[in-house]
């Protein structure tokens, strides 16, 4: 019978779930939980893809016991340190005693640092292969996506793509585990939050790595990444989105995100929001700062090609909320979009001049002058945000393009 996680023979998954887990990173909600991916080659020699997070080591070397029984891991290949895939080396490494540890020499040093010497070690150096038996592995060092270790393994028998956390996203495997058995709509949000938060800044360092693959012309039949959906079906797929995000290539749309504490710089959104509707665009989302999590705000500004912000002041300044979202923008150092800018000034104002001053850092073209109410929006400042939705709307639609953006979902 065959083994149901299996990718191919002898080839299997081994992830786990984590759905306790609030914060990944202490940072990023996990409201649909997330998977730490892992996977077994069972050959002359036996090799296994990075580990999981230190809690879910029960459960993971169950998998893998249940796979190999007695037999040994001869190696253990870590694309990628960060303890959410090596938290289980040390266990690994007990379990297994003579298992040898195969990474680069940044790798090595990583260990050292959290772990402790827990040689013997395999240092491989970008295009090493390591032979199996039947499978052999070629090794692709892709720095950078997103610590200065990470590396991808290809196994060319089958056309594997080991490729640790490029192509993951957030998401538990709900039963399925590939690609052809999930809704790939219900992930592929997941997996541009994931990509935004984590990865986006790293956006050249992801376009090096995909050139590398495309320049080594192998052909990957499988991405297995060490979160979310394997990609068995359609790997072109994901490469594509993680391409497109990687340019920072935008949809047509605008996100509307504000800080208001009485609902007045409220109002002046949902006017523009509104605006922008009547000129035919379709993709507007509105985000209350206070109320929802930065990383969904980032993932759909990550999106779409326009972003008007919108601040109350603040003791003088900018809203809090609104501070974590300019902070974490200028932080993916995100490029090219088209900016608006509205608020009220309070009795102090700093506000919206604060929000003139992320304009000027982030390098944004702005669309329109920006505009700030005294304590609640009159007609005039109402007119000043028709005129920030008109120029943003005359902007997007004149960039329309006919091609769409889900090439596969
Ligand atoms: Fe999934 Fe960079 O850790």
């Amino acid at each position: 019978m065959i083994h149901s996680d299996q990718i191919c023979k002898n080839v299997y998954f081994v992830g786990v779930n984590d759905r306790e887990t609030r914060l990944f990173e202490n940072l990023w909600p996990l409201d649909k939980g997330v998977s730490y991916n892992s996977y077994l080659i069972v050959d002359e020699k036996v090799a296994l893809f990075d580990t999981v997070k230190n809690t879910k080591m029960d459960s993971f070397l169950n998998k893998i016991e249940g796979i190999l029984g007695d037999r040994n891991v001869d190696y253990l290949i870590i694309n990628h340190m960060e303890p959410d895939h090596s938290g289980a080396i040390k266990d690994i490494r007990q379990r297994y005693p003579d298992v040898e540890i195969v990474g680069n020499a940044k790798t090595f040093q990583f260990i050292q640092n959290f772990y402790g010497d827990l040689s013997p070690y395999y240092e491989v150096k970008d295009g090493d292969s390591l032979s199996l038996g039947k499978h052999t592995l070629n090794f692709y060092m892709t720095p950078m996506v997103h610590w200065p270790e990470t590396m991808m393994t290809y196994e060319s028998r089958q056309g594997i793509l080991f490729s640790g956390d490029a192509f993951g996203g957030f998401g538990s495997l709900d039963g399925g585990i590939f690609d052809d058995e999930v809704n790939l709509e219900f992930y592929m949000d997941e997996i541009r939050r994931y990509y935004s938060n984590i990865v986006g800044k790293f956006g050249p360092m992801v376009q090096r790595a995909i050139k590398k693959l495309k320049d080594a012309e192998i052909p990957l039949h499988v991405i297995a990444s060490t979160h979310g959906p394997v990609w068995r079906k359609n790997p072109a797929c994901i490469l594509d989105h993680y391409d497109r995000w990687s340019r920072a290539e935008t949809e047509e749309g605008v996100v509307i995100v504000y800080g208001s504490m009485y609902g007045n710089t409220q109002k002046m959104a949902d006017l523009m929001a509104r605006r922008l509707s009547e000129r035919g665009i379709k993709n507007i989302r509105i985000y209350d700062a206070s109320k929802t999590h930065v990383s969904y705000i980032i993932s759909d500004i990550w999106r779409f090609r326009g972003v008007l912000l919108g601040s109350c002041a603040y003791n003088t300044g900018l809203f809090p909320a609104m501070q974590t979202v300019t902070h974490k923008i200028e932080n993916s150092q995100l490029k090219d979009r088209l900016l608006g800018i509205f608020g009220t000034a309070s009795w102090s104002g700093g506000g919206v001049s604060s929000l003139e001053s992320f304009a000027k850092t982030i390098k944004w073209n702005l669309v329109e002058s920006p505009v700030e109410a005294l304590s609640s929006p009159k007609e005039e400042d109402f007119i000043k945000c028709i005129a920030i939705a008109n120029s943003m709307a005359d902007l997007l639609l004149a960039e329309r393009k006919s091609d769409s953006c889900n090439t596969c979902i």
